[in-house]
C-alpha cells in the first residue's frame, strides 16, 4: 500500500481534493500524516476534522530541524510518497537524493514558465494566453524536476486574476490525484526511471 505524507503551508485545497479522492476509493493510498512548517496553517485544522494526523515541523528552528523532523515522521510512519501541496519550501539536496523519484509537487503555471510562489499572477501579469497546472517529480531547484503531468487552462477574455485562480485551482484539484494515482500504479514512469 502506498503510504504517503502530505506536506502543507496553507489552505490544503489541494490536500483535501486528495483526501476526498481517497476517501471515495478513487486513489489508492494511505495518508500517515499530513505536516506543515507553519503551525497557522489553515489545512491542518481540514486535516485533523478528518482525524488526519497532523504535524507541525520545526523549520522556525532552521531547515536542518524542519527537516530531520519530517525524516524522523517519514521513518517512524513509514512513509514512501511525499507530497508536496502548497509547500512553500525548498527541500535539501539531501532530502530529495534519498527519496528521489517519491516526491511528488503541484505547481499553478506551465513548468518551466512562471516558477515561486506567485505562479498564478506572474502568468497573469505576463499576459500570456494560456497557463495552467502541472505535477512534476521534486528536486533541490525551485519548481524544478521531471514533469510528470499538465493540465493548460486559457485565459479568457471577461477573465480577472480572481475568476483564473478560480480555474486554476480547479485545474489542479483534477489534475493532482489522478497523476498520483497514475504514479502509485506503476503507469506513469519518471522518464529517468522509464527509459532504464
Ligand atoms: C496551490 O495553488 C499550489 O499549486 C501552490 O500553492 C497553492 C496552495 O494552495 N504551490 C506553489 O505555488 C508552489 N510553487 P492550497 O493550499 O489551497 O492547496
Amino acid at each position: 500500500m502506498n503510504r504517503i505524507a502530505i506536506l502543507i503551508s496553507g489552505r490544503g485545497s489541494n490536500m483535501d481534493a486528495i483526501l476526498d479522492r481517497i476517501q471515495s476509493g478513487h486513489l489508492e493510498a494511505q495518508v500517515a500524516f499530513v505536516a506543515s512548517d507553519r503551525p497557522d496553517a489553515k489545512g491542518l485544522e481540514k486535516a485533523k476534522s478528518r482525524a488526519i494526523p497532523t504535524e507541525v515541523l520545526p523549520y522556525g528552528d532552521g531547515k536542518a530541524k524542519g527537516e530531520a523532523a519530517l525524516q524522523n515522521l517519514m521513518d517512524r510512519h513509514d512513509v514512501n510518497w511525499l507530497v508536496l501541496a502548497g509547500f512553500m519550501r525548498i527541500l535539501s539536496e539531501e532530502l530529495v537524493l534519498r527519496h528521489q523519484g517519491r516526491i511528488v509537487n503541484i505547481h499553478p503555471a506551465l513548468l518551466p514558465s512562471f516558477p515561486g510562489a506567485h505562479g498564478i499572477e506572474d502568468a497573469w501579469d505576463f499576459g500570456v494566453k494560456v497557463t495552467g497546472v502541472t505535477v512534476h517529480l521534486v528536486d533541490h531547484l525551485v519548481d524544478h524536476g521531471e514533469i510528470l503531468a499538465q493540465l493548460p487552462v486559457r485565459i479568457k477574455q471577461d477573465d480577472d486574476l480572481e475568476s483564473l485562480e478560480r480555474r486554476i485551482h480547479r485545474a489542479e484539484h483534477r489534475l493532482y490525484w489522478r497523476t498520483l494515482r497514475s504514479l502509485f500504479s506503476g503507469e506513469l514512469k519518471g522518464r529517468k526511471e522509464g527509459s532504464k
